[in-house]
């Protein structure tokens, strides 16, 4: 059995799921990109039918990313196999994934079909799959509570039809680590001529133990990893990639010396990537990548790291891509400095977005003394440009004190016609909220707004996150500036060009079914 584990990344399908992680097309080409240089093998790219937006962006993302293979998520259905071959075709190596639950609870209450029905199903779409594409994987949806006699026998018609990845998934997140390794032992095991699929395992963290459980399907077989960047998906979220492949890499023994193919210097710019792209940061001391992960605090800890940094340090921060982030450029640094600095951080933009955003990092530098690397993440996310944006905040004037109602003056334009409005609010973000809420007449209701500032020092630029929602859908847009006030109005027009992108775009009537 090889040693190699495949990393199927699933952040742009079952990641986006979490609430207030949806992000529209040029982003999810971009983190796409970001996964590319990260190294994984297998990007799910979206679920076609779900709506025309996830066809559109793993359209895109297929044609844009020929490193890793491409792959779309399909039930059963006829419709829904065609639709992911159809947003695949483009892709150098497409993979359609199809599922279909497998535990007697979904059969009855959700599926309302019988067993004979649910393999008739699946023998029928891996073929259909198979005439489309080589590459088909399999999952049986709540693998974890199925009767493993019934799993031998589907994931043996799925092999038979043309599968070669066979996915077990622990859809509820119920497993435990000796339990899920004995199932995948018991399927490799029993399935006729199972050395021809690759086992893969799909965990969600509603115990907190999709990593452990992750890890000890590695141990019993299985091949591939389905995760996300900071673990986020439904409820609890999946496997956190960057803690299954640091496990991996710091511990090769612990799992027989398997490894992946990852990039580890490329984990921290991926988790940055993904939260400035979503506005969810990750919490102070999530493994890995939290704020804290390599934070001395104990003095006794201090002293021991000073002396000897493998007293309390398993992993160096720049194994995973943490390096020291002050950035020696000034006022003074020209194009060129600033173009190779964002070259070494992965942030690729260029023509009209890199003007805006080496003019933003010039005002920056006049106004700050020191920039950091996560000042020029912020500037790069804040300087990204839709041509589909319907709204642009071109100005805003706010006056505000202890006594009386703030006073915000906002221009901005809609559908590139300028138009111009005040309004009065109990604070000033209530004013330029409610004059940019005029503006571009929204209906969509206001359900979080964070600010946190992107580095130490009273100099520091305000990021802001805005949570909106309309339709049972939210968004989040950001912004950034040493103004918070300017970046809470660029937040706010942000998530607004989110909704429209997203209104733009009919989803399916039927619900997702996962
Ligand atoms: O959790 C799950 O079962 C899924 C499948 C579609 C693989 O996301
Ligand atoms: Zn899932």
């Amino acid at each position: 059995m090889s040693d190699r584990i495949l990393i199927f990344d699933t952040t742009l399908r079952d990641g986006e799921q979490s609430p207030g992680c949806s992000m529209n097309l040029s982003e999810k080409v971009n983190l796409a990109r970001q996964l590319e240089r990260l190294g994984v093998d297998v990007i799910e790219a979206g679920f076609p039918i779900a709506s025309d937006g996830d066809f559109e962006s793993v359209k895109a993302v297929a044609k844009e990313v020929r490193g890793p293979i491409i792959c779309g998520l399909a039930r059963t259905g006829e419709a829904d196999v065609e639709r992911a071959a159809q947003a695949l075709d483009g892709a150098r190596a497409p993979r359609i994934h199809t599922f279909i639950a497998t535990s007697d609870i979904h059969l009855e209450h959700k599926l309302r079909m019988s067993r004979e029905q649910v393999r008739e199903e699946v023998e029928r779409a891996v073929t259909q799959a198979r005439g489309y594409v080589d590459d088909v994987e399999f999952s049986a949806e709540d693998a974890t509570r199925s009767d493993p006699d019934y799993l031998v026998e589907i994931f043996s018609v799925a092999l038979e039809a043309g599968a070669r990845t066979l996915n077990v998934p622990d859809t509820v997140g119920y497993t435990t680590p000796d339990e899920y390794a004995t199932l995948i032992a018991t399927l490799i095991e029993r399935i006729p001529d199972s050395s021809r699929a690759v086992f893969s395992v799909h965990c969600h963290n509603d115990l907190g133990l999709a990593v452990a459980n992750s890890l000890a399907a590695v141990r019993a077989g299985a091949r591939q990893i389905e995760c996300t960047v900071n673990g986020i998906g439904e409820r609890a979220g999946n496997t956190s990639m960057e803690e299954v492949v640091m496990a991996l890499r710091t511990r090769p023994q612990v799992c027989g010396g398997a490894d992946t193919g990852i990039q580890t210097q490329e984990i921290y710019p991926s988790s940055r990537m993904l939260s400035s792209i979503t506005g969810v940061s990750v919490q102070p001391n999530k493994a890995i990548v939290g704020e804290n992960a390599f934070a001395h605090e104990a003095g006794i800890h201090q002293d021991g790291v000073l002396k000897a940094a493998i007293t309390y340090e398993i992993m160096t921060p720049e194994s995973i891509g943490r390096t020291s982030n002050e950035l020696v450029l000034g006022k003074h640094s020209g194009r060129h400095a600033f173009a190779d600095r964002l070259e070494e951080l992965g942030l690729e933009i260029e023509g009209e977005e890199f003007q805006r955003a080496f003019k933003r990092f010039k005002d920056l530098a006049d106004s700050k003394k020191v920039v950091y690397d996560e000042d020029l993440e912020a500037i790069v996310a804040d300087s990204s440009i839709s041509t589909e944006d319907r709204f642009a905040l071109e100005s805003l004037a706010i006056q505000s004190g202890s006594e009386g109602r703030a006073r915000a003056s906002v221009q901005l334009k809609v559908d590139g016609v300028p138009r111009e409005t005040t309004a009065t609010g109990v604070g000033p973000v209530d004013a330029v909220f409610k004059a940019i809420s005029d503006l571009t007449e929204t209906e969509s209701e206001l359900e979080r707004y964070q600010v946190h500032a992107v580095t130490a020092g009273l100099d520091a630029q305000g990021e802001v996150s805005v949570t909106i929602s309309e339709a049972g859908r939210s968004v989040v847009g950001h912004g950034a500036h040493e103004d918070v006030l300017v970046a809470s109005g660029k937040a706010y027009v942000h998530a607004l060009n989110k909704l429209e992108w997203h209104r733009k775009r009919k989803p399916v009537e039927e619900p997702r079914g996962i």
